[in-house]
């Protein structure tokens, strides 16, 4: 969510900066600016929209210069509008701030501020900031330069309540960029003769791939050959240099329409990726090292509580279904939202785990900090190694389902239930499951990537169905037992990118009020693969039916009763139960895609939406 970029070095810095702006466009879109400082003066272009309107900007008006900082902005405060893009400056107008974050205390800042003279040209929390690094840098007496302007910002800091993950520069200290973070990540790319910021790597993965991660309270000073980080907190502080595992190529669309239809298709790819190393014939159950937990210690677990926002949150409720049918251990889902300020009685022998795709989405991110401050053990299911959330927690496992830059999360979601599968098997095994059970549910995972690509072969045939409703006033996602989040989850994916109201429930609860909303303009998605709840889906169908309100399935191949009661069915191949809503998703996430495609929508980044959400 917003995304920051800085350049110092032998290049101009306007292309460099542009370039990672585009790489970063998923993270936010509401408006894009850059500052570049040249002959001791600092020159700013920004506009409100996608980067491309700032991009015209600057060719209409030129800038250049071996030092910049930009950002593209997901709205928080203040409306979409040029006076509100980043960068902002101070009073000064010397000094100039990219941000990520919300300053909580920002209004009784910017009041002190106004009575103390300070104008404000926007209705920002960043502006604000800048100007309170401003006025102590102005009130300092030591001599111009870094470490007045390291001294100042060290001084605002301690004065901000919030997140940020900041970058800055002042025309009186030309040869360095400042950047702090604190909630909102910041990372540092090494060049040669040439240093970056970035909110995110894959904006500067085309330069270097060698990486800082920087932590909460650093403060990085950035030259073009060299580097130096302390902490807010006192000192220096310690780091490490990372390699980038993933390659520009990694994060380009290639041949496909958009990420989301690139990250659908790789699916077969990330599922296995989700399992490679991790499925243990010999002992006919998965291993999952990453948790740094002995089997005794599993054994003792006897809750577990599934964490997250959004897509995670749905695959932790397919997980909460798969993990108790499997292990039989007690299951709780919570939003992350909720767990962090709710007082939920947590027993000893809880574990909790916090899944999510960027790993950093800043409520998941609280919950973990809740979950250790009770004393329990927090375990990470996070696609980004580097991320916050992987750092921070106790252990867990990684998804490796490489970037996800479509704004709706796909393949995370496969990768994330798979994922919860190979839990599942793994604490069954140390509890109930036999040598016999364990092969099959092996056998079963290890057939997944085949199915996957089974059904996005008929892609067409999915597409056809998406343009026939693509024009309906609402959609029902329907399902029960481990279909029922496979159901939340193709509501979601259908109105986040279409922008057609969807609603999931579990298929019994239409009887209980949904129903009064079936029209024929209303079509009703059933997912209804031959399962142990086959029965009841269909004399749910049929009542829907009995209402004039069209059938959608998702049914399993060869199934004749689905053929006959739906007006459409997308196939999926046979599979277990506990299974079945990886096979359902995908599906459903073509239905999302083909309709938003025949609709005109921006596929890749939906209205009002920016991927990882880094505020509250
Ligand atoms: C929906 C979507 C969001 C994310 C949610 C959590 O398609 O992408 O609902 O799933 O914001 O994000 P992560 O997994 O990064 O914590």
């Amino acid at each position: 969510m917003c995304g920051i970029v800085g350049y110092i070095g032998k290049h101009d810095a306007v292309p460099v900066l542009l370039d990672g702006l585009r790489r970063l466009e998923y993270r936010g879109y509401d408006s894009a600016g850059v500052a570049i400082l040249a002959d001791g003066k600092i020159s700013v272009r920004k506009k409100s929209g996608r980067i491309a309107n700032l991009t015209d900007l600057i060719a209409q008006s030129p800038v250049a210069g071996h030092v910049g900082i930009a950002h593209t902005r997901w709205a928080t405060h203040g409306g979409v509008t040029d006076a509100n893009a980043h960068p902002h400056s101070d009073q000064s107008g010397r000094l100039f701030l990219c941000h990520n974050g919300v300053i909580e205390n920002y209004a009784t800042i910017k009041e002190q501020l106004i009575s103390e003279g300070h104008t404000f040209k926007s209705q920002t929390d960043t502006e604000v900031l800048a100007h309170l690094i401003g006025k102590e840098y102005d009130a300092l007496a030591s001599a111009p330069g870094t470490a007045r302007l390291v001294k100042s910002l060290r001084s605002a800091l301690t004065q901000v309540v919030g997140t940020y993950g900041i970058i800055l520069m002042h025309a009186d200290a030309p040869g360095v960029i400042v950047g702090a973070r604190r909630g909102s990540p910041l990372v540092l790319g090494l060049g040669s003769g040439e240093n970056f910021f970035a909110s995110d790597v894959s904006a500067i993965v085309a330069h270097t791939r060698e990486a800082v991660y920087l932590k909460d309270f650093d403060i990085a000073v950035l030259g073009a050959n060299d580097f130096e980080i302390t902490s807010l907190l006192g000192g220096a502080s310690g780091y490490e240099v990372s390699k980038v595992e993933f390659s520009a190529d990694d994060v380009s669309k290639g041949s496909y329409a958009h990420y989301m239809l690139k990250e659908i298709h790789e699916q077969p790819e990330t599922i296995r990726d989700a399992m490679r190393g991790r499925l243990v014939r010999e002992e006919a159950t998965a291993k999952l090292g990453g948790l740094g937990m002995t089997p005794q210690q599993l054994r003792e677990v006897d809750r577990i509580i599934l964490t997250g926002c959004g897509t995670a949150s749905h695959a932790a409720m397919c997980g909460e279904y798969i993990i108790e049918a499997l292990a039989h251990v007690p299951v709780e889902v919570e939003f992350a939202s909720e767990f962090r300020y709710r007082n939920l009685p947590l027993p000893k022998d809880t574990l909790v785990f916090c899944i999510s795709q960027s790993g950093e989405t800043a409520d998941t991110l609280a919950a973990l900090r809740e979950g250790k401050r009770k004393g329990l053990r927090v375990l990470g299911i996070c696609n980004n190694v580097a991320s916050t959330i992987a750092r921070e927690s106790d252990g867990g496992v990684y998804m490796h389902a490489g970037p996800e830059i479509g704004v709706a999360a796909t393949k995370s979601f496969t990768s994330q239930v798979t994922i919860m599968a190979l839990l599942g098997l793994m604490l069954g095994r140390i509890r109930h499951l036999s040598t016999t059970e364990g092969l099959r549910i092996l056998d079963e995972l290890e057939a997944l990537p085949g199915k996957v690509a089974r059904i996005l072969a008929q892609s067409d045939h999915i597409r056809a169905v998406a343009e026939k409703y693509a024009h309906a006033k609402a959609m029902m996602f329907l399902g029960r037992q481990f279909n029922y989040p496979a159901a939340l989850e193709g509501a979601l994916k259908m109105k986040e990118i279409s922008y057609i109201h969807a609603s999931g429930y579990p298929s019994a609860e239409l009887k209980h009020g949904v129903i009064a909303l079936i029209t024929p303009e209303v079509p009703s998605v059933f997912i209804a693969p031959e399962d142990s709840v086959f029965e009841k889906n269909v004399s749910n169908i049929e009542e829907v039916k009995a209402r004039k309100g069209p059938i959608i399935a998702v049914g399993t191949e060869g199934c004749d009763r689905i053929a006959k009661v739906a007006d459409d069915v997308l196939w999926i191949p046979e599979c277990p139960d506990y299974l079945s809503p990886i096979l359902a998703s995908i599906p459903l996430q073509l239905l999302a895609y083909y309709t938003a495609v025949h609709l005109g929508c921006d596929v890749d980044k939906p209205r009002n939406l920016a991927k990882s959400v880094t505020v509250e």
